[in-house]
């Protein structure tokens, strides 16, 4: 197979990640030619300010802010879009399509939002498409569930798939580190979006849920069906409460199919210490997934940041490089066209923590439970700290049997109205008992 081809590359962003695929491509340069037969090169970078000072910048490579100067270049076979958003960069990568480009892209909320179109849209241009880095960073996930997992019938996805969170719950809860001070950390770091909102609210991570369950439920799940709900109003007490109940509190992503209903949600959830997943921290990010015929199975690595990252691209990019050598074909995208619903939140059914600050004084307890035995929500723990700031009032911990979230949330809004309960601090959904 082996010949002199140049395969060009247009990279659209110089940021985080593209920083890194630049780098890889150059420095591998001899490595990867040696690998594939053929070279791959970059041949313009598209960013916002070419003029703007950087930390690096490729010899001999055009920098420039006309995304057409790389559309419109005939010797640039792959577009590399890790300019990030949904615009321009839809409207960039539909254009690279139909002009024959192939294009490989970490951008999970472009795919989230219009995945099966440009599928499609790459499909009736025959050119790939491809997006290994969009969930999990580094972790090889897209390609699995492509290829080595096709056999099976997924039917349970339990992810840490947002490495800024991660790192954030790690740092305040096994270093007592300010939520604030945590989130600078990870944008230090490079592993947080241009805007971290979308990090700590649990967007980023429901795009790749979204992502995520289109392919292993093989039915199109858009970014607005998933639940989510970010990191934002844990406090320390929560991170205490846990470890005395023996769990550690993470962002889960949760696909579960059962019949053709889908529940997909994003949530913080107390996950028992001795379940694999309590265990990854900082920036690793996991995805378990349950199928008929593996069972369970895991794949785990860094979630995010540059070189990572750019394993995942640079490997979708290669992969393409050496389709095009062998003049193969790309496959046909898979068919997402299952009939499924998505489940209310309100008809889940798990265990709760519910934290809450009550006065200090007889019969609260049974005022609380009361609330909760009329509405069939079972208790399975009480923790009551006997006085806490401010004075006169105490914490009050409560875990739940399985019960009904439509009843958990009445049930808090019941409390929230006794007049001996100052306030429902958290109420965090648990693991135990799925997954
Ligand atoms: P970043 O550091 O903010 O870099 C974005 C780059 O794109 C910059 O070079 C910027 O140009 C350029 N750009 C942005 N908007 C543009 C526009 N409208 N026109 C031209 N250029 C534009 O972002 P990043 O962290 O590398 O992330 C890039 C993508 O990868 C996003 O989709 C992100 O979600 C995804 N991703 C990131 C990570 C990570 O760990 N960071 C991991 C997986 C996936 P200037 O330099 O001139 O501003
Ligand atoms: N901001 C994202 C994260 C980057 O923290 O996981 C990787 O997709």
């Amino acid at each position: 197979l082996a010949n002199n081809r140049e395969i060009g590359i247009g990279l659209m962003g110089l940021g985080v990640v593209g920083t890194e695929v630049a780098r890889t491509l150059l420095e591998k340069e001899h490595s990867i030619s040696s690998k594939l037969g053929c070279t791959v090169r970059i041949k313009r970078i598209l960013v916002r300010a070419p003029e703007k000072e950087r930390r690096y910048v490729p010899a001999d490579v055009v920098l420039t802010d006309g995304a057409e100067g790389l559309i419109d270049d005939p010797a640039i076979d792959i577009i590399v879009e890790v300019m990030g958003g949904e615009y321009p960069a839809l409207e960039y990568v539909q254009r690279a399509l139909r002009a024959g480009k192939h294009v490989v892209t970490a951008n999970k909320e472009m795919m989230a939002k219009h995945g099966p179109e440009i599928l499609t849209l790459a499909h009736e241009h025959s050119v790939s498409i491809r997006f290994e880095a969009g969930v999990g960073g580094g972790i090889p996930i897209i390609g699995p569930l492509l290829k080595d997992l096709l056999a099976n019938d997924i039917y349970g996805i339990s992810a840490i798939i947002n490495g800024t969170t991660n790192y954030v719950l790690t740092k305040m809860g096994m270093e007592g580190l300010e939520f604030n001070d945590a989130v600078r950390q990870a944008q230090a770091l490079g592993y947080a979006e241009a805007d971290p909102a979308a990090d700590v609210e649990g967007l980023d991570a429901a795009y790749k849920l979204a992502i995520l369950a289109s392919l292993a439920f093989h039915t199109k799940i858009h970014a607005s069906d998933v639940y989510y709900e970010g990191i934002t109003k844990l406090g320390p007490a929560d991170f205490k409460y846990a470890a005395e109940l023996g769990y550690a509190i993470k962002l889960l992503a949760i696909g579960r199919m059962e019949g053709t209903s889908i529940q997909v949600r994003v949530h913080p959830t107390l996950v028992p210490v001795e379940h694999p997943l309590a265990s990854v921290c900082g920036v690793f990010n996991a995805v378990e997934l349950e199928g008929d015929l593996v069972g369970q199975v895991m794949f785990s690595g860094q979630g995010a940041g540059g070189q990572p990252t750019a394993s995942a691209v640079v490997g979708d990019v290669l992969d393409i490089a050496r389709n095009i050598v062998s003049g193969s074909n790309p496959p046909a995208p898979l068919l997402l066209d299952g009939a499924c619903t998505i489940q209310p939140m309100a008809d889940l059914e798990t265990q709760y923590y519910i934290r809450l600050l009550a006065v200090d004084e007889p019969g609260v307890m049974a005022q609380i439970t009361t609330v909760l035995g009329d509405l069939k929500v079972s208790l399975a723990s009480v923790i009551q700290k006997e006085i806490v700031q401010p004075e006169g009032f105490s914490e009050i911990v409560i875990t739940t049997h399985t019960a009904k979230e439509s009843a958990v949330q009445e049930a808090v809004q019941r409390m929230r109205s006794l007049g001996s309960v100052q306030e429902v601090s958290n109420l965090v959904r648990m693991l135990d008992g799925e997954g």
